[in-house]
């Protein structure tokens, strides 16, 4: 019989072709669609480059007004899923929320399971993803007010997707500046090949099952520490040195331990993340101009990247998107156990890239394994065995 080699964590094993985002690892590089992450955080929004991720090309002013539309038309979640949450302990982890509630939606929406014909119709299925991507922000911000004993906000059809979202956390006037930062965060998380989350998405959406489970089952991969669950992991940490002179001794007893840094290291990039650049250029700028208030926890964090880079930086282990994105919302003043939530709002639009990707080409995900278990054995008779009640 032939040997089955097994690769773990699926390292360097290419699980499907896509044409939706490329990285190069060795240069620092993220491009969706072909444009430059960066080109798109000066230039874009978070609407046009979830259009761009999901059909492939720049939308037209009109085909963009169109999707934004939409959006801003299907914030609204049913009333049922507010009782569904109204029921879930507040001591709960948000992803944990959110998890439930998205997968709650496929049963007060079950009009858009698939049949063969809608599979194949582009329009019916960007529709069906525009309504989960305008979804996701108000269950997440609805949860925020529940859980601390408010009436959620309905959303407002005047504000773009950042905006809508900060007001309807916070309950105050979005400030622009606050909203643009969260819209370039949105746009650097939108997607980024095939990682846990989407390697998830892939495989559920494989077994043509509605695109609900198939976000839920994202979100659920998500929410573990190694993935987008790190940038919670980053402020606990910062807050745990809690200043910059007890940097060193953090990293030198942690790193004797063998425990790793949060928000460090990547399967992929081998220098810098070019998103954790980005944004870390964004902080950096902010804080100048006086526009984000300049928490001792930032100053920590400068000083963690420094000397965790010289110590891991030899080995390829750098500052991930995880880093940054933790203390800029930290410095927005949004609690911590929301930012991968705010991850899952902003991924939704590659994941459902790649479920769209997926239908359009599929094939049931079935891999094999090596079995390493016992060999063919009798159930042992006796006694106490083999003896039917
Ligand atoms: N801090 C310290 N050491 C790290 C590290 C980190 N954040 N990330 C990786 N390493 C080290 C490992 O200890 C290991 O060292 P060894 O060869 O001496 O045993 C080596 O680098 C390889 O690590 P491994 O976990 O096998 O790499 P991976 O490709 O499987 O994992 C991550 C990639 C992202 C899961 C890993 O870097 C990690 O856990 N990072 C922290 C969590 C995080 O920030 N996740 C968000 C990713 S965007």
């Amino acid at each position: 019989m032939a040997e089955t080699s097994v690769a773990p964590g699926l390292e360097g094993i290419a699980a499907t072709c896509s044409s939706i985002s490329e990285i190069d690892g060795q240069a620092g590089r993220l491009s969706y669609r072909g444009y430059p992450i960066d080109e798109l955080v000066e230039h874009s929004s978070f609407e046009e480059v979830a259009l761009l991720l999901l059909d492939g090309e720049l939308p037209s002013a009109e085909a963009l007004e169109r999707f934004d539309r939409g959006l801003r038309s299907h914030r609204q979640v049913k009333y049922n899923v507010r009782e569904i949450m109204k029921f879930m302990p507040v001591t709960g982890h948000p992803m944990d929320m959110l998890h439930c509630a998205v997968a709650s939606l496929g049963m007060f929406y079950p009009q858009q399971e698939l049949s063969d014909s809608e599979r194949e119709n582009v329009s019916h299925l960007d529709a069906m993803a525009m309504r989960i991507i305008a979804r996701i922000p108000t269950i997440v911000a609805m949860w925020e007010q529940m859980r601390y004993g408010n009436d959620p906000l309905p959303p407002r059809a005047d504000l773009n997707h950042a905006a809508n979202f900060l007001y309807m956390l916070t309950g105050s006037e979005p400030d622009p500046l606050h909203a643009r930062i969260l819209d370039a965060c949105l746009i650097l998380h939108a997607e980024h090949t095939i990682n846990a989350s989407t390697f998830s998405v892939l495989v559920t959406a494989s077994t043509l099952t509605n695109p609900y489970h198939v976000i839920a089952g994202a979100i659920g991969t998500l929410a573990g520490p190694l993935h987008g669950g790190a940038n919670q992991k980053v402020i606990e940490m910062l807050e745990s040195i809690g200043r910059v002179e007890k940097v060193a001794s953090f990293l030198d007893e942690r790193l004797a331990r063998k425990e790793k840094i949060w928000g460090f290291g990547h399967r992929v990039y081998k220098t810098r993340d070019p998103r954790a650049v980005l944004l870390m250029g964004m902080m950096q700028r902010l804080a100048k101009a006086g526009n984000l208030r300049h928490s001792q926890l930032f100053d920590v964090a400068l000083e963690l990247e420094r000397q965790a880079s010289e110590r891991l930086g030899p080995k390829g282990i750098h500052a991930n998107v995880d880093f940054y994105s933790g203390i800029l919302y930290h410095e927005m003043g949004i609690r911590s156990d929301l930012f991968t939530p705010i991850f899952a709002m902003a991924r939704s639009a590659g994941w459902l890239a790649h479920w769209r990707e997926q239908l359009a080409d599929n094939r049931i995900f079935r891999p094999t394994q090596v079995y390493t278990g016992a060999g063919p054995r009798h159930y042992p008779r006796g006694p106490s065995r083999g003896q039917n009640p």
